[in-house]
């Protein structure tokens, strides 16, 4: 490779950054068919005939691939360029090096909800085409190639009712009368065997109850403050199993479980809706002397998930079940942690927290945007918030992130008890088309680009004399590096993604994030330097 040649290129190119790569011409994408919405980013409109779409471009050595979505209304805007041999132009100009070997957790994946409501909003869609898009657009290799899925063990509050799966007749301790319902086959199996077959790799499901039947609970009530009865420990582990031999039966098999969603709702009656509560002494039994033995005897390759509850709740869920029963740490495979209240709970809970426990992995199984009340229609604050949580999320070693429903209405529901909130994908059935929200890209910008089997690199910012941009960087199994960028400023940016004695110098907009991959081994036929 003829270094001299690449250098007089690399900064010939330097003095004419302005003109950043090319955008190129990327004739499979449709691109976003936007809509304008007053003091917002704006939308992305999917109709019956037309939905925007994203292929992800293979990267030649010697180049990177930049994919940028801002607030001025770009989405997964694709500009190439050539990689240079690094070149640290001035103290300001920020560097983000990074050390592919130094390597950190493996990722599980990405992915969203079906709930009772995303898959009856789903399936009320008329037209054929625009259902098969909305799939497409989350699942396919023209969208954000998901590749996880979490669904509700029976009714949660994005239902249109409170239920479960056996509630007659009661002290039926046997779970004689145990049965899927309409919602099952008719709201989430085929959204989610729609899901499966569009997916390009293995969709990794996740099953989890919000409330057991009423009649095991201390309270006789689906909501409100209320435990499980002792003597129904061993049904409400049963009640799981046969829940994952009913899917079984449909075809549907489950990558894992958790230990009820949100049990602090069922201690301290915050929310009026389906819960359960769980005491210190009960959790661990459960988990230790029924649930655990139960799962793993039916496939003990379903991995049991513990928590699934907010970040802050993990000091008194985990440490103080685990000192009253250690083998919980035995039985458990990894904990599940929710997205809400992140912005005031330090993450640096979770190293402290299970620094003795390598083999457990992390997983953000829960996100919405719930200080709307509701869909906020083109929302760039509700993108920022999804970018941040998932780059702190992934620099604190969690292995995937699963965002909650994937569709709602234009009113943020249905859910029984009102407690609407925002979604990626937001359908008006009445005018036959659905929207694309800006925190569908900020999804799309993680699960898109970083592979299942991707692991974590070290990144670095150097050099930096404003403020320090948020990023996370992965070497996937394809050896190559991608680098997930968000700029929360204003202004525009230069930064320049050091490997060795290379750098990819990308413009990351003000506003925007950017996903940014590259070959991690520069070839020496790669200086394309005429
Ligand atoms: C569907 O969307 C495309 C792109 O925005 C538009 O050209 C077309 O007119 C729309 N079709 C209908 C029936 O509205
Ligand atoms: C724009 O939206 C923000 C909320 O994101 C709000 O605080 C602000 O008042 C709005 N500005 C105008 C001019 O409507
Ligand atoms: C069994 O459950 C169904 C609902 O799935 C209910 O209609 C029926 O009454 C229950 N049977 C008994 C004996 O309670
Ligand atoms: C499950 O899959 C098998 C084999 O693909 C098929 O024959 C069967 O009809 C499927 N069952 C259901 C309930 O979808
Ligand atoms: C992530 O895991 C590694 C071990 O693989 C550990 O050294 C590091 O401290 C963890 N990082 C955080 C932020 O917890
Ligand atoms: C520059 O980046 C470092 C991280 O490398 C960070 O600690 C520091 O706060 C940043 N400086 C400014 C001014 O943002």
């Amino acid at each position: 490779m003829d270094i001299n040649k690449c250098i007089i290129s690399a900064s010939l190119w330097a003095a004419v950054y302005l003109l950043f790569g090319s955008a190129g011409a990327y004739n499979n994408d449709k691109p976003c068919a936007p809509q304008e919405i007053y003091n917002r980013s704006g939308i992305c409109v999917c109709n019956a005939t037309y939905c925007d779409t994203i292929t992800k471009e293979t990267v030649n050595p010697g180049r990177f691939m930049a994919y940028t979505s801002s607030e001025n209304g770009l989405r997964f805007q694709k500009v190439t360029s050539l990689i240079e041999v690094f070149r640290k132009l001035s103290d300001c100009s920020t560097t983000i090096e990074l050390d592919p070997t130094t390597k950190y957790q493996t990722i599980h994946g990405f992915g969203g909800a079906v709930t009772d409501s995303a898959g009856f909003i789903w399936n009320n869609i008329q037209d054929e085409g625009l259902k098969q898009a909305l799939i497409d657009s989350y699942f396919s290799d023209t969208g954000l190639e998901y590749n996880m899925i979490r669904t509700p063990i029976g009714g949660s509050d994005f239902s249109s009712r409170a239920y479960t799966l056996n509630d007659y007749p009661l002290d039926d301790k046997e779970l004689g009368n145990f049965s899927l319902t309409y919602e099952d086959y008719n709201y989430k199996l085929p959204m989610i065997k729609a899901c499966i077959a569009a997916a390009s790799s293995q969709v990794f499901m996740v099953g989890t109850t919000w409330s057991p039947p009423a009649w095991m609970k201390t309270s006789g009530s689906l909501t409100g403050v209320g435990f499980l009865k002792e003597e129904y420990f061993e049904a409400y582990a049963n009640y799981h199993k046969k829940f994952l031999e009913e899917y079984k039966r449909n075809n549907i098999s489950f990558w894992a479980i958790t230990t009820t969603n949100e049990p602090l709702n069922g201690v301290v009656d915050l929310p009026d809706f389906n819960c359960l509560g769980w005491t210190i002494e009960g959790m661990g039994s459960w988990i230790v002397d029924y649930l655990g033995p139960t799962i793993k005897n039916y496939d003990s390759t379903i991995k049991i998930l513990g928590i699934d509850d907010q970040r802050n709740t993990l000091p008194i869920w985990f440490t103080a079940v685990i000192l009253k029963r250690p083998e919980v740490a035995q039985v458990l495979d990894g904990i599940a942690l929710h997205f809400y209240f992140n912005d005031i709970t330090p993450p640096s809970m979770t190293t402290t927290v299970l620094k003795d426990y390598p083999d457990l992995f992390l997983i953000s199984t829960e996100a919405s945007i719930t200080e709307t009340k509701g869909v906020d229609l083109g929302s760039w604050d509700g993108l920022e918030k999804y970018a941040v949580s998932l780059i702190q999320d992934l620099n604190y070693n969690y292995t995937g992130w699963i965002d909650w429903n994937l569709c709602l209405d234009t009113e943020g529901g249905p859910n029984w008890v009102k407690n609407y909130v925002d979604s990626p994908i937001v359908v008006d059935a009445e005018a036959g088309v659905f929207y694309k929200q800006p925190i569908f890209y900020a999804m799309g910008h993680f699960s898109k680009f970083i592979p299942r089997g991707s692991r974590r690199i070290k990144s670095t910012e150097k050099y930096n004399c404003s403020n320090a941009l948020k990023h996370v960087a992965f070497l996937t199994p394809e050896n190559t590096i991608v680098v997930v960028l968000l700029n929360e400023d204003n202004k525009d940016r230069v930064i320049r993604l050091k490997f060795g004695d290379n750098q990819a110098k990308v413009l990351v907009e003000g506003k925007s994030i950017i996903t940014v991959e590259f070959n991690n081994e520069v070839q020496d036929d790669s200086c394309d330097c005429d």
